[in-house]
């Protein structure tokens, strides 16, 4: 499994692709608008954005949307090479990183991903391993 950073290109792709899903979330009640894109293995984009609900325990995260995409596009194989997140509020750009649930989901299709967020400070390129130690396998 390929662990290494990402190359500045693909880095780009990824984000700009994370970045154009800003604009589809639906968040009516946070207003927190999220995107993410999934790289795969086999090379290919899939996006994501947060859908929330009026029943608010049912909203799903951009992260998640992207990955169950990527699920759809290419079958129970697909394997993450890396996740890219994005988050928008009142028109500024919000640190984010995934949610314990989307790390799970992150780590079910990619023990070796890399995930790409705005961290406090500043851009961030972290393992899932890092983010979430002993995930669970069945
Ligand atoms: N959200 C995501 O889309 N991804 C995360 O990793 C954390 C939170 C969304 C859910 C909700 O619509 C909004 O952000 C505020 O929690």
């Amino acid at each position: 499994m390929n662990t290494t950073r990402l190359a500045p290109d693909q880095q780009q792709r990824l984000t700009v692709a994370a970045r154009a899903m800003l604009d589809k979330a639906y968040a009516p009640f946070s207003h927190f608008q999220v995107g993410a894109a999934v790289l795969t293995q086999r090379g290919s984009v899939y996006g994501g954005c947060n859908v929330e609900n009026s029943s608010y325990g049912l909203t799903v995260c951009a992260e998640r949307s992207a990955i169950f995409t990527a699920v759809g596009a290419e079958g129970p194989g697909m394997k993450i090479r890396a996740v890219a997140v994005c988050a928008l509020h009142q028109g500024q750009d919000q640190p984010a990183s995934p949610c314990g649930a989307c790390r799970q989901v992150i780590y079910e299709f990619g023990s070796q991903a890399l995930v790409l967020f705005q961290g406090p400070s500043g851009p961030e390129q972290v393992s899932i391993s890092d983010l979430l130690p002993g995930g669970f396998r069945l």
